[in-house]
Parts: structure tokens; C-alpha cells; sequence
């Protein structure tokens, strides 16, 4: 029941290439027992496990790849690289051991376990389809809702529902309430870019990672930019609205050409990287401001001061984040040192702009346009929402000349859901299956590379930051081989992987027991 893992462009599966080797593959391993976390695996009886039981398990030696590639030299810092020379030489040119398919949970008791109880996903908001069938894929019993839930609809669902894995868009907010109702939940992934609907301390003190997806939609905003520049130029907006009013107004005064105009980065990120070469590529010269030296893409040029950057642009676009730096970063006083009739694009986060002061100055002339996706506080639904009450400076809005204002559709567009579909997906498989925690955003980063060999069993132990909590885990673990062991702390949290040879059921009963209450404990998971 292995399926392809297709993650970007890397086609993932497991078959052999030529000559019975592993191909440059990622396949991922069926899931047919699980459980929580935070349960105890199955008692075991005897030296004669049932087929399929635990202590089988344990035994048996699997067939499948799991979901790293076999050749995978890397122990710790990093996804390993399918790609990278040294792997496509490696496997090219020698034989490799499949590594171990590991069963993700340890079950919650013996006759779950014989009922091969399966990982059960619920996802809200319409999440993409790559991702259902990317996790339908493993196994797992993957529920799905159109809309978001609120807080007391959403605990009883998960309490009611048992699922180990919570899928999101932005819309649905994971409380400190409802990560303390929840027993059951593992992982959470947002299929967004932003985080702050979870209460990620909260989730983090729990034992629960949360994933997301913050680079999948970059080309889409610059795409969306490069159209509002046009857009602007020729007052496309105030012309298209007139025409539905049966007005023909064919001007050209005050319309330009955007071929030599200086397009005004602010934040030369992953967008606004993207928006450079799109702009050179339309004859614009690209100036840019970051708080960071970054080296330029093409003719692009970095310039010392965000003042620098007012004074010497047509059109000054923003791609920062929303921190406290940023915040008004484009206030009055800026709007001001911008050239007279120059343009101001906002994608980037409502409260980065003033946008009182640009009603002000749109209306006085001294900026020809703007074109704003992102505001200070933005309706949690589609419909009549969007005005005096929520945003006190609508109404001055309203009515600004050559004002573009859209619905934060910047990232909008079907291939990035697709693309955060398969990437949140991905992450999901691989901190359920194999543990690793990359791209966590509330745990630190750790992984291992694959399992080769049957009597390995891998300990996931995510535990309060808190000094001696290593020395206890080694206290434990010394009686063992310990294969490999990668700890990490972010804030509060801290997470171990370790890898244990030549445990026998009972030596992993010991390993959990002991280490799942240790004092410092959150959440314990063995993968066998
Ligand atoms: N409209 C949308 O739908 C949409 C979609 C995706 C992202 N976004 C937003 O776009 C923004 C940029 O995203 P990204 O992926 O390019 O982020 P990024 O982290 O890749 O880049 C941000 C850049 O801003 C720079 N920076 C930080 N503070 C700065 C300051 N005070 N002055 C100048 N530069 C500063 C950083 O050094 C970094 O290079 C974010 O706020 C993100 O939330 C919006």
C-alpha cells in the first residue's frame, strides 16, 4: 500500500530504478495500527506475538521504504536531499538496504491495536486536494469540512472524533481552550502562511507541532504586484468602474508606460526576490531597501536607507513582515518624502501602512494611486463585512481616486494551494511517521535519517526545556544501544529523537514508561 510521496517537483516513490536499485524516492509507510501519543503502547504477553501484533512488529522485517530516501547520509540537520550529487551518485552505484517502515504510534492498548485503528486527520476550510489524497495516500482516515468551526464546535469535534491531526486554513482558531480539551492531537497543520491562529505556546506545552507553509505562494504576490503596477500606471481601475456606469472617459494624461520607471522594494525576501526579476524583466530599474545586506538579482541595487528608497521611487511596493519595526513603517511622514505622483502597493500586512494618512494624501494629489490587499483588521468571512465598523477609515477609503483595494488574495491562486496543500501534507507524514519536526514552527528542528534494520525503534520525546531532563533520559536509555540521539529546544520546548538497537518489547515498555513520566514530560511517541 505504498504510495508516491510527490513533493514539488521531486517525483517520490519507491519503486526501483534499474538493476533493483532504490530509485531517488520518498515512499512512505502504510499506517495500519495507531494511537495517540500520549497513550501506552500494547502489553505483550509472550515470545509468540500474534501476526500483526506489536511484538510482531517488532520481529518482522518491513517491505517498503519509509518516507526518507534510503541513501540519505544525513543524521541531523535536514530534510535529506533526494537531489544533491552525493545522493544520485551513491544511488546510482551501490546497493542499499531499504530502510525500516515504522508503525508512527504506539497503540493504546492491545485490542486497538489488533483493530488496527488508523490515524484519523480532520481538515477544515476546503483544505487542497493534494493534501487529502497525499495523507489518504499513508492510510489514514482523513475527514474534511468547507467552513471553519468555531472554538466549542471545533473541541467537540476533535474530542468526539479522536483525531490525531488537525488540518487548518486561517480561518479557524486553535485556542489555549481547545489544545487543553483535546487529548488525542499530535500535529496541527496550517495550510497558510500565518501561524497566529494557533495559540503556539499553548500547542507547544501540549506536545503538539504545528506546521505551515510560509514560501508556497511568493510568485503568486509578485505576479499580483507586477498587475496592480500596470494597473496603476493606467488607472485601469477608475476606467473599468466608469465604463460600468456607461461612462466613456478615453484619457491619457496622467497614464504611463511602466518600461524606466524605478520600481521601490521594501523587503527583499522571498517576494520581493520573485517581484525583482519580474520587474527587470519589464524594462523597470529595481531599487531596494532590507534591514539586511542582500546580493541583488540581476541589475537590481540595494540602497542604504528607507528614505533612500521614498525619495528615488515610481512605485515603492512592501514585502515585510508584521513586527513591531513595521508597524505605520509607511506612515505620513513617509507618504510625504515619496516622489509627487508616485504609487504605493501594499501586500505585505495591514498594519504597515497608515492608511487614514493615505486617504489624505491620495486625495491630495501628491500619490497617484495605490493599491492595498492587507489591512489592519480583515473580516473572518467572505461577505458585507468589510467596512466603518471594522475599519474606522473605509469610508475615506471609498472614495480615493485610483485605489486598488482587494480582499488579501495576494497568495490566492490555485497553484499555491496546491503547492501548501503537498508541503503542510508533507510535513504532517513526516513528523506522524518518522518524527522529524522540519519547518515546526513552535518545536525545534530535529531529524534523523532512516531506520535500517528490524530491531530498531525510535523514541520521539518532546519535554519542557528544563536543566538534568537529558541526564534522566540517558539514565534510562544507557542500559541500551543507543544508535543515534538528536536533541533540540526552542523556547519552552525542547525534542528529542533517538534511535535504539536490539530492544525487545519489553525493553521499549521500560523506555516509555520511564520516559514518558519523567517529570519534564509533554508527549512520547515510539516509532517500531
Ligand atoms: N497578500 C498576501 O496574500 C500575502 C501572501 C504571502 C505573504 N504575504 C506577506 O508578505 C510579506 C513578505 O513575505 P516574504 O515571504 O517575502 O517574507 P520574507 O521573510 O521572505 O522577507 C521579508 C524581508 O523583509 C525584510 N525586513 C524585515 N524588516 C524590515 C524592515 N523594517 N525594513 C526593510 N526590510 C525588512 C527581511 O529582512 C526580509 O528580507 C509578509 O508580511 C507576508 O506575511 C502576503
Amino acid at each position: 500500500m505504498s504510495q508516491p510521496l510527490n513533493i514539488g517537483n521531486l517525483n517520490l516513490d519507491g519503486s526501483s530504478a534499474g538493476g533493483g536499485q532504490p530509485s531517488l524516492a520518498y515512499s512512505t509507510s502504510p499506517i495500519d495500527q495507531f494511537s495517540p501519543p500520549k497513550h501506552h503502547y500494547p502489553l505483550n504477553n509472550g515470545d509468540a506475538p500474534a501476526a500483526g501484533s506489536f511484538s510482531a512488529r517488532m520481529m518482522t522485517s518491513p517491505k517498503q521504504t519509509n518516507g526518507f530516501p534510503a541513501s540519505s547520509p544525513s543524521s541531523a540537520g535536514g530534510l535529506p536531499s533526494a537531489t544533491s550529487p552525493r545522493d544520485r551518485a551513491r544511488s546510482l552505484s551501490t546497493t542499499v538496504q531499504a530502510p525500516k517502515v515504522l508503525t508512527p504510534f504506539v497503540p493504546r492498548s492491545i485490542e486497538e491495536q489488533e483493530e488496527k485503528v488508523h490515524p484519523k486527520v480532520l481538515l477544515l476550510e476546503n483544505v487542497n486536494e493534494s493534501a487529502i489524497n497525499m495523507l489518504r495516500e499513508q492510510g489514514y482516515v482523513v475527514e474534511t469540512e468547507k467552513s471553519a468551526l468555531g472554538e466549542q464546535e471545533l473541541i467537540d469535534r476533535l474530542v468526539k472524533g479522536g483525531y490525531s491531526a488537525l488540518g487548518i486554513r486561517s480561518k479557524t482558531k486553535v485556542t489555549a481552550k481547545v489544545i487543553e480539551s483535546v487529548k488525542n492531537l499530535v500535529v496541527i497543520g496550517c495550510f497558510c502562511i500565518g501561524t497566529n491562529q494557533v495559540d503556539l505556546l499553548a500547542a507547544g506545552r501540549a506536545g503538539i507541532a504545528v506546521f505551515n507553509s510560509p514560501f508556497s505562494n511568493s510568485r503568486s504576490v509578485a505576479e499580483l504586484v507586477i498587475s496592480e503596477i500596470v494597473a496603476l500606471s493606467r488607472q485601469m481601475v477608475d476606467r473599468a468602474n466608469e465604463m460600468r456606469q456607461g461612462i466613456w472617459n478615453k484619457v491619457s494624461k496622467g497614464c504611463w508606460e511602466i518600461r524606466g520607471k524605478t520600481l521601490g522594494i521594501v523587503g527583499y525576501g522571498h517576494i520581493g526576490a520573485q517581484l525583482s526579476v519580474l520587474a527587470e524583466a519589464m524594462g523597470m530599474q529595481v531599487r531596494y531597501f532590507d534591514v539586511i545586506p542582500i546580493m541583488p538579482l540581476g541589475q537590481a541595487q540595494q540602497v542604504g536607507t528607507l528614505d533612500d528608497l521614498l525619495a528615488i521611487s515610481d512605485f515603492l511596493t512592501l514585502h515585510v513582515p508584521e513586527i513591531p519595526e513595521t508597524m505605520n513603517l509607511i506612515g505620513a511622514e513617509e507618504m510625504r518624502k515619496m516622489k509627487k505622483g508616485s504609487y504605493l502597493i501594499n501586500n505585505a500586512r495591514g498594519k504597515v501602512v497608515d492608511l487614514a494618512a493615505l486617504a489624505t494624501s491620495l486625495k491630495s494629489g501628491h500619490l497617484a494611486g495605490a493599491a492595498i490587499d492587507v489591512f489592519p483588521r480583515e473580516p473572518a468571512a467572505n461577505g458585507k463585512y468589510f467596512n466603518e465598523d471594522l475599519n474606522p477609515f473605509f469610508p475615506a477609503l471609498s472614495t480615493c481616486p485610483n485605489l486598488i483595494l482587494t480582499p488579501h488574495i495576494g497568495g490566492s491562486t490555485e497553484e499555491a494551494q496546491r503547492m501548501i496543500g503537498a508541503e503542510v501534507g508533507a510535513a504532517l507524514i513526516r513528523y506522524i511517521n518518522f518524527g522529524s519536526t522540519l519547518g515546526a514552527v513552535n518545536f525545534p528542528e530535529v531529524s534523523l535519517k532512516p531506520i535500517i534494520g528490524d530491531d530498531i525503534v525510535r523514541l520521539c520525546f518532546a519535554h519542557l526545556n528544563r536543566p538534568g531532563v537529558l541526564k534522566a533520559v540517558n539514565a534510562i536509555l544507557g542500559a541500551y544501544n543507543v544508535e543515534r540521539q538528536l536533541t533540540d529546544s526552542k523556547g519552552e520546548v525542547a525534542y528529542l529523537m533517538a534511535d535504539i538497537a536490539e530492544v525487545s518489547p519489553e525493553g521499549v515498555r521500560k523506555i516509555y514508561d520511564g520516559v514518558s513520566s519523567l517529570e519534564a514530560s509533554v508527549a512520547t511517541r515510539v516509532l517500531y
